[in-house]
C-alpha cells in the first residue's frame, strides 16, 4: 500500500456524536500533515472521493448501518483497490450484535473495489434505551482524544486490522438489512404536540428534508432514517413518540453538548467497574480499560 498522504472521511451523525469523532479524526490527521477532506451525509450531494484512503464512519441502528452510508456506497464509482477503514460508533461497544454493525458496508465497499484493510468501533454516550449516568458519559468523552490517536495511528500504519466476526454475526447482519429495508415509517411514531410553536427547527435541520410545515405544524414524510435528531432537537420537546419507538426515546432527552459541558469539569471518577457493571456494559468495559 503507497503512504498515505490524503484522506477522505465520510461521515453520518444524527445526533452529534458521530460528528464530534469525525472533527476529532480530522484534527488528528491534519496534526500529521495528512490532507483531509469531508463529506457529512445530510442531504449533502454525492461526491466521489479522490484520496489515498477512504474513512467510513457512522452510528450503529440495530446490527446495522444507517441508509445514508449505504446510499453513498450503492452512488460511488468503482474504485481499483483503493484503501478503505470502516468505523462504526455505539452506544454499548463491541459486542453482539454491535459486532454485526460494519459486515454489510465493508462487503459493499469491497464490491465497489476498496481494499478494507481496518476496521474498529468507537463509543459514545448512547442515544437510544437508557441514558449513561454522568460520571460514565464524562469517562467515554474523555477518553476520545487517545482512542482517535491510536485509530489513527494504526490507519496510517496501513497494518491490517480487521476482526473476526462473531458466530452469529452473519445473520445479524441479514436482519440490520432486513429492518433497514423496511424502514422509513419510523416517522409514523411521531407526534407534535401543544407546545410546538413551529419555529421549523426540526424541518431544518432533517437529515433527509423528511420534515414539510404546514399550517404551522411539521408534517413527516415517508423518508425518515430514524436518526432521533428532530426528537432531541426540538428546542420546545414538542415531539411525541409513540408505539414501540417511545421505549428507545430517553425519557430525559438526548443533548450532547450539555453533556459535554456537564462533564468537562468533574474530578473525581469512580473505578470503571463500579459504574459500568454487567454484560450490557462488557463492552463499555473494555474500551474503557484497553
Ligand atoms: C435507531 C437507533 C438504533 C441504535 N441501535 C444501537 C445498537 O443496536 N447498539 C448500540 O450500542 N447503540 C445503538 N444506538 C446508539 C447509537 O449508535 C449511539 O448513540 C451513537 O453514538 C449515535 O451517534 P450520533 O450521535 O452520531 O447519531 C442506536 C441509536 C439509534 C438512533
Ligand atoms: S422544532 Fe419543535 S417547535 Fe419547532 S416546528 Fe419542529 S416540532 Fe415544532
Ligand atoms: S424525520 Fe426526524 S428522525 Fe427522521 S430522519 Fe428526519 S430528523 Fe431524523
Amino acid at each position: 500500500m503507497k503512504d498515505i498522504e490524503s484522506v477522505h472521511l465520510v461521515y453520518f451523525s444524527g445526533t452529534g456524536g458521530t460528528a464530534l469523532i469525525a472533527e476529532s479524526i480530522v484534527n488528528a490527521l491534519a496534526k500529521r500533515g495528512i490532507e483531509v477532506s469531508k463529506t457529512e451525509l445530510n442531504t449533502a450531494d454525492h461526491k466521489d472521493i479522490a484520496a489515498d484512503l477512504l474513512i467510513m464512519l457512522y452510528p450503529v441502528y440495530i446490527m446495522t448501518s444507517p441508509k445514508p452510508v449505504d446510499e453513498w456506497i450503492d452512488c460511488s464509482a468503482a474504485v481499483d483497490d483503493l484503501p478503505a477503514a470502516v468505523i462504526s460508533v455505539s452506544g454499548g461497544g463491541e459486542i453482539p450484535p454491535n459486532t454485526a454493525s460494519r459486515i454489510a458496508v465493508i462487503k459493499k465497499l469491497e464490491h465497489k473495489g476498496y481494499d478494507v484493510y481496518y476496521e474498529s468501533m468507537f463509543i459514545m454516550p448512547a442515544n437510544v434505551f437508557v441514558s449513561l449516568k454522568d460520571d460514565l458519559a464524562a469517562m467515554i468523552l474523555r477518553i476520545l482524544p487517545s482512542k482517535t490517536e491510536k485509530a489513527v495511528s494504526d490507519m496510517l500504519s496501513a497494518k491490517r486490522m480487521r476482526a473476526k466476526p462473531f458466530f452469529l454475526d452473519r445473520i445479524f447482519a441479514k436482519l440490520g438489512a432486513l429492518e433497514k429495508r423496511s424502514g422509513g415509517s419510523f416517522a409514523k411514531n411521531l407526534k407534535v404536540t401543544d407546545g410546538c410553536t413551529g419555529c421549523s427547527w426540526c424541518k431544518n435541520n432533517c437529515p433527509r428534508n423528511n420534515i414539510t410545515i404546514i399550517d404551522g405544524k411539521p408534517v413527516w414524510g415517508g423518508d425518515c432514517v430514524n436518526c432521533f435528531r428532530c426528537i432531541y432537537g426540538c428546542p420546545h420537546k414538542a415531539i411525541s413518540v409513540s408505539g414501540f419507538a417511545e421505549k428507545l426515546i430517553l425519557k430525559n432527552g438526548f443533548d450532547l453538548q450539555a453533556l459535554q459541558e456537564r462533564t468537562q469539569y468533574m474530578i473525581e471518577l469512580p473505578p470503571v467497574e463500579q459504574v459500568a457493571k454487567g454484560y450490557l456494559f462488557k463492552g463499555i468495559r473494555k474500551y474503557l480499560n484497553d
